[in-house]
């Protein structure tokens, strides 16, 4: 079939060559096969997919941009969005709903799931489809991560509204009821003023700058304090001009972790004075990252204590095989996965513990902390990502007076 331009309706899936097709035959083929995407089952779609993805590799071979076979794509995997219908349960609610569903099952199942809640989230956000078709360089990951950032937007809004809501709906003071020996009162008192602080459950979200004063204090006696810094990577709007004002750490906590990013490790150590310890090493399995040297497939982690021994009789190395960073709670970039959290505070604490963590991001400490049994005092800059936790701890969370 090689060197005919072949649209879908002709082409069968088998008969089309992804390691001969042309140019000129991919992109014709990969709009063609949009026409019939609406009326393909499950399985069509998966098949369909498959071919695209290797359509793909074959564009990259050439040297040609993959736009067209992406495009194709994301249709597909809105439309298997659609097929499926809304979310399950397992990943509504709170993080670590998701991360326990992600943990349970093999590996399999476990990408099976990510793909069909990815599925589903293009389908509820055919707005985000449509901009990143309609853009440049359309990919499906952008369409994703957008219907991602969409999703965590309208969570966020929706915690706002009920802050607003709690607000106006406080009892206002009726002067008719008050006894007549009290002072007339002119006007009801104003609602006292809202902190900057949120509980959730036993743990504590400060909404602010981690060098506050009001939360340094906080930190004190802590068990363990984890800080994922940013990297001044420019990976996100928040991701530069950072700098590291936080060796109050090691005098809050009796363990400080921290991951400076491998790119960032050398600019960190020449800023922090905290007592090294040790270092930590975590394999992603399944991870796909760019580094230096091609990939990057772990995270270091670097041990700072004033403690006379951080012996745990533990390995100094891991391998997490989860990437709690796919689920869809978050629009977040750079959270770490969930099971190195919970692995790092169980090496370093024992449950009843408080974990520290100034740079909370998506809030996967906190979660951690609340699936293992610790409490944790976070604090976050950024107002979207304060509205993300609150919005995916759920119900119980409580602005403090
Ligand atoms: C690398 S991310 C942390 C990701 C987090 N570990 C997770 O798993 O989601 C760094 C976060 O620190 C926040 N941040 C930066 N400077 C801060 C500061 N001074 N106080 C509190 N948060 C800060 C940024 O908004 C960003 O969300």
């Amino acid at each position: 079939m090689a060197g005919t331009v072949v649209p879908y309706e002709a082409q069968p899936l088998a008969e089309l060559d992804p390691a001969a097709a042309t140019t000129v035959q991919i992109r014709e083929w990969a709009v063609s096969v949009r026409t019939r995407i609406p009326e393909m089952t499950e399985d069509e779609l998966n098949q369909v997919d498959a071919l695209l993805i290797a359509l793909r590799t074959r564009l990259r071979q050439l040297g040609q941009d993959i736009d067209e076979t992406e495009r194709s794509r994301i249709l597909a995997w809105k439309r298997k969005g659609e097929l499926l219908g809304p979310p399950k349960a397992e990943f509504r609610g709170n993080q670590h709903t998701a991360s326990a569903a992600l943990e349970n099952g093999n590996a399999a199942d476990q990408r099976d799931r990510q793909e069909r809640a990815r599925a589903r989230l293009l389908a509820k956000h055919p707005e985000a489809v449509e901009e990143v078709l309609s853009g440049p360089k359309p990919s499906l990951n952008k369409a994703i991560n957008l219907a991602k950032r969409q999703e965590a937007a309208a969570k966020a809004t929706k915690v706002a509204e009920r802050m607003a809501a709690e607000i106006e709906t406080r009892p206002l003071v009726i002067v008719d009821d008050l006894d007549d020996e009290l002072p007339e009162v002119d006007e009801p008192e104003p609602p006292a003023a809202l902190s900057n602080w949120w509980q959730l459950g036993r743990h504590l979200l400060y909404c602010g700058d981690s060098t506050d004063p009001e939360f340094v204090e906080r930190t004190r006696g802590a068990r363990l304090a984890f800080a994922d810094p940013p990297y001044n990577a420019g990976k996100a709007d928040w991701d530069h001009g950072f700098v590291w004002a936080h060796d109050y750490l090691a005098d809050s906590a009796e363990v400080v972790l921290v991951t400076p990013g491998i790119s960032a490790v050398a600019d960190f150590f020449a800023v922090t004075r905290m007592p090294y310890r040790w270092s930590i090493a975590a394999h992603i399995t399944n991870g796909m990252t760019r580094g230096a040297l091609g990939f990057g497939n772990w995270i270091y982690t670097a041990v700072f204590s004033n403690a006379r021994s951080i012996h745990r009789n533990a390995q100094d190395h891991m391998a997490l095989s989860v990437d709690a960073s796919s689920t869809p709670e978050s629009g977040h970039e750079s959270r770490k996965p969930a099971r190195l959290l919970v692995n790092l505070i169980d090496l370093f604490t024992d449950e009843g513990d408080t974990v520290v963590d100034p740079f909370l991001g998506s809030g996967t400490t906190l979660f951690a902390a609340d699936q293992t049994g610790r409490a944790c005092i976070g604090a976050e800059l950024n107002p979207t990502y304060q509205a993300e936790i609150i919005a995916r701890y759920g119900a119980g969370a409580v602005r403090l007076p």
